[in-house]
């Protein structure tokens, strides 16, 4: 296994294994004497990077033989190896014990009593973290703030008092769909301070998708702002909460407003409040509340494979362990870094990534309002030098993008404060990888490409930089706590090289515990494919190194820009439409986005197609679901292909979306005209 790149100066070398990788420090390319020409045969992926001995000093795992007898401990003793990182953490009460383990239901840290708030703000005020940078935040706009642990304390005392003077209380739930602003964080740690549990749904979702969740919830409470900066436009954040709770059927009694873009808003008597003034009215002090270690701490919606997005529940001690635990050993976080996680609060990354994981170990979080390409292509750039930033988290799909605007865009910035980058949302392509080491990190920054989800709560698969060697396009070995393995249909573990689906075999601290009010699709998505596993949705292989290679969601689920979004969602949203009489939507790739949404629409009877009705079906599915759902195409069938027991053959529709030829299996459809038909039509396009 020979290989050399003819680009990258840094840690490359010409390992038998990836354990050997790590062995030998790396050697600058120049050195190792390959030609250009010679490089140019080896795939990107097939290199190795070990982490720069400069790197590895500093590190707290220092070593691949050192992380996997960690990880061998945390698998075969999890009880000590938690307990031991677990004492990092505030305490009330002490736990009894670490874990009760009944699939598909897990106590961790049993009998134990913490705030989440507390750990991530008030234990820090007592050193000299008290006026250390907590949040450092810059609006699309130009703005910048800064607050410290202690004022950012201060700020979710006087905003829990607040809420509590809106009379929520421990258990309740609280929406929040604000923009990217410290009151974000601010509304989520207050909920945590006095035991509400908060749902916070992503900007980009529409009125009706907010109704949805308001409601399945139960929320009293939602928490928003006037308005939100997106290239340049304002988001209209408080019209779709009036237009979500139109109608009355929520329970909502008060709708907390932050004066953000100043525009004109509508503020319904005896319901909506404007946060300002709320805060004249309360003081600084509120006690952090003992919070049992299972208290449900939050409710984060995500698309599954049915119509109906899931609310993925999560409970307070495991989970604020797992946030702290990675950020001290994924991202290798340190007092003086300025670590920056572009994810919005909405998404599980802004929740684990921006918020409670590296506030709960007392780092200094960055927090940008905006777009990546506003005003220029060199935003996020900008801010790097700006700022120093020395972690950097972003997605894939951002990277893509990067790389399309151009490299001259970030050539004229120093990017020197960087130490390490990181990924995350979907898988990232070698080429991607390449460009991101070479270009953001010069080289030098190891990569973390970290594989989890919205139920996992945080990194299940992911290397250890200055432990674990990466290649490009590998989320590389499992995270402490996790057994995490691909098998096949019978749970058996498939060979090397060979695809398979991602399963854990083992609970983790931060595992979802439930799907809010839906006992039953929790087992059954989640435990029952494989008993007394999880099964994440996600197909996988492992090389001979026993590195993880994602492939990406084998279920009805889409990732597009690193959003997940059911296909089942789609065709609701779009049979929602009275021309519409039945739908089928499917991914195809994307270079950008990793995936676009393709929608195949047969319509009523007497409806005429037309490119106006397409567009306007497009417009539909926005409204319906937001614009993180806008489809990329709509093509009219005369009919769907269907098995003979009338299910529809997604399958031959991906392969029509993708313009592949087709293959497989057909003998079962009902009426092989119908795909003949479709991919005709496909190829007249
Ligand atoms: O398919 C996997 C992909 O994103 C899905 C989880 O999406 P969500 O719950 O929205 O959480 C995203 C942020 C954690 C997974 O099932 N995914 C996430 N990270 C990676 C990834 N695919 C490949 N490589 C990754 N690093």
């Amino acid at each position: 296994m020979s290989q050399k790149s003819k680009s990258s100066k840094a840690a490359k070398s010409k390992p038998k294994s990836a354990a050997k990788a790590a062995a030998k420090p790396a050697k600058p390319a120049a050195k190792a004497g390959k030609s250009a020409k010679a490089a140019k045969k080896v795939p990107a992926e097939s290199r190795v990077f070990a982490p720069s001995a400069e790197f590895v000093k500093s590190s707290r795992i220092q070593s691949l033989d050192q992380y996997r007898r960690m990880h061998a401990q945390s698998l075969k003793d999890p009880e000590k190896f938690f307990g031991r990182e677990a004492a990092e953490l505030q305490w009330r009460k002490p736990y009894r014990r670490v874990l009760d383990w009944k699939c598909p239901d897990a106590k961790w840290f049993v009998g134990g009593q913490l705030n989440v708030s507390e750990n991530c703000l008030d234990r820090h005020l007592a050193g000299p973290r008290r006026n250390k940078a907590a949040l450092i935040w810059e609006g699309e706009p130009g703005e910048k703030r800064v607050l410290t642990y202690q004022q950012l304390h201060r700020e979710v005392c006087r905003f829990a008092n607040v809420l509590k003077r809106h009379k929520v209380k421990k258990g309740d739930r609280v929406v929040i769909y604000m923009p990217m602003v410290p009151e974000a964080a601010v509304a989520m740690l207050a909920c945590t301070r006095i035991g509400a549990m908060h749902s916070v749904i992503f900007g980009g979702f529409s009125a009706e998708s907010i109704k949805d969740r308001v409601l399945d919830c139960d929320a009293a409470v939602i928490i928003t702002s006037d308005g939100g900066y997106r290239r340049g436009a304002v988001v209209p954040l408080k019209k779709n909460v009036d237009d979500a709770l139109k109608g009355g059927e929520t329970k909502v009694r008060s709708v907390i407003v932050l004066k953000r873009t100043g525009q004109e808003v509508h503020m319904e008597e005896g319901r909506d409040v404007w946060w300002h003034r709320e805060l004249e009215y309360v003081d600084a002090v509120c006690p952090a509340v003992a919070m049992d270690s299972e208290a449900p701490l939050f409710i984060l919606y995500t698309s599954g494979s049915t119509g109906k997005p899931k609310g993925i529940l999560h409970t307070t001690a495991g989970y604020l362990l797992h946030a702290q635990m990675t950020c001290k050993y994924v991202f290798d976080l340190r007092e003086e870094d300025v670590y920056w996680c572009t994810a919005d609060v909405g998404w599980v990354t802004g929740h684990s990534y921006l918020v409670y994981g590296p506030l709960a170990l007392g780092a200094t979080s960055l927090m940008y309002e905006g777009a990546p390409n506003w005003p220029e292509n060199d935003r996020f750039w900008r801010i790097i030098e700006d700022y120093g930033v020395t972690v950097f988290y972003t997605a894939p799909t951002a990277i893509r993008a990067f790389m399309k605007w151009g490299d001259e865009w970030l050539t004229k910035h120093d990017l020197s404060s960087l130490r390490l980058l990181g990924t995350v949302g979907e898988p990232i392509n070698p080429e991607a990888w390449m460009w991101y080491h070479r270009l953001v990190g010069g080289s030098r920054c190891p990569i973390v490409d970290t594989w989890w989800q919205t139920e996992t709560g945080g990194h299940m698969i992911t290397p250890i930089p200055g432990a674990v060697p990466t290649k490009p396009g590998s989320a590389t070995l499992p995270f402490f706590g996790v057994d995490a393995a691909v098998v096949d249909d019978l749970g058996k573990e498939v060979g090397k090289d060979e695809q398979g689906k991602l399963v854990i075999r083992k609970p983790w601290p931060s595992m979802l515990r439930g799907i809010w009010g839906d006992k039953d699709r929790y087992q059954k998505t989640y435990w029952s494919d494989f008993k007394g596993w999880y099964f994440a949705g996600d197909g996988a292989r492992r090389d001979k190194d026993g590195y993880f290679w994602i492939i990406g969601r084998i279920d009805d689920v889409l990732n597009v820009a690193g959003h997940r979004l059911g296909t089942a969602e789609v065709e609701s949203a779009l049979v929602s439409h009275p021309a519409v009489a039945e739908s089928a939507v499917v991914g195809r790739p994307d270079e950008l986005k990793g995936q676009g949404v393709v929608c195949f629409v047969t319509v009523k009877e007497g409806v005429k197609t037309s490119k106006e009705l397409a567009d306007e079906l497009k417009r539909h599915v926005r409204k319906v679901i937001g614009p993180v759902a806008t489809p990329d195409e709509v093509r009219f069938a005369a009919a769907l292909p269907k098995t003979r027991s009338g299910k529809i053959m997604r399958r031959l529709l991906k392969q029509i979306a993708s313009g592949e030829a087709l293959k497989g299996d057909t003998t079962t459809l009902e009426d092989v005209n119908v795909v003949a038909a479709l991919a005709a039509a496909s190829a007249e396009d």
